[in-house]
């Protein structure tokens, strides 16, 4: 084989796998138009366009720089490959109070804004893509602390994970002395006499961000690729 033939080859094998891999998704991508709900179809009428806080923004850098995708992944597979949508509470809630069967897999309006749509690279750790409703479910109005105390020890309580791998978040939060009352915000942690614990603002806007993340928004029907289907509804 001459080394022109070799050149062209590996020319050709590796520039169309990046072709298709990385420069088509990033051109279909990068410029999401909006979708219209279908009257009469959908139970909303207009556009579907998500739109992200500077917030939320904030706190998905926090979550960027401190690797959590490392671990996290935020996508509800398609069906296809895999069973996420069978998993509790992952891609939405099969019996969420307000609005009964809301799973979906993921489509890429869930990450509109951010400056990564930050899939993760193992699941290592649970799918956070719905953690803010999966938690709401669960601790109702003390999602947002029972973040907190995730965050500044994972292993916190014992019954829950001891085992857990899940990197300990300390440095987001400071060690104040208590002046008259204790803060509103203070962690429900060991700590030494007359001090508190409150978050940081990178440790408020990282929860900001975590319980944005709900996967159980209306989308329109020519979106959903999940829909219920009747009789099938495991
Ligand atoms: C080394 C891997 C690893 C990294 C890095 C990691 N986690 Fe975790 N995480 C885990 C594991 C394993 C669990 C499951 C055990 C548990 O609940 O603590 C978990 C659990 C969680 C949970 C509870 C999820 C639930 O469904 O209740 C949250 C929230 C969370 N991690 C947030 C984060 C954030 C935010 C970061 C980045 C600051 C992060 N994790 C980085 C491994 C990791």
């Amino acid at each position: 084989m001459s080394f022109r033939n070799f050149a062209i080859g590996l020319t050709v094998s590796f520039g169309l796998a990046w072709f298709s891999v990385v420069v088509l998704p990033f051109f279909k991508l990068r410029e999401l138009s909006p979708v219209s709900f279908e009257e009469g179809v959908d139970p909303k009428s207009g556009i579907y366009f998500p739109k992200t806080t500077g917030r939320v923004v904030d706190g998905a850098r926090v979550y960027a720089e401190n690797g959590c995708y490392q671990c996290h992944t935020q996508v509800a597979r398609p069906t296809y490959a895999g069973n996420d949508l069978k998993r509790d509470g992952f891609a939405g809630l099969k019996a969420d109070p307000d609005r009964g069967d809301t799973r979906r897999e993921s489509n890429p309006f869930d990450y509109v804004g951010l400056d990564f749509a930050q899939i993760g690279v193992t699941r290592n750790g649970p799918d956070l893509i719905n953690l803010g409703r999966r938690l709401r479910a669960t601790y109702g109005d003390e999602a947002d602390e029972h973040l907190y105390r995730h965050l500044y020890d994972p292993r916190l309580d014992p019954a829950v994970a001891s085992w857990s791998n899940c990197p300990s978040m300390k440095f987001l939060f400071e060690k104040k002395e208590i002046q008259g009352q204790v803060s509103d915000a203070a962690l429900d942690v060991a700590v030494e006499d007359g001090f508190q614990i409150v978050p940081g603002p990178a440790a408020k806007a990282l929860v900001s961000y975590l319980l944005s993340l709900q996967h159980d928004d209306v989308v329109p029907s020519s979106m959903n690729y999940a829909p219920v289907v009747p009789g099938n509804d495991g």
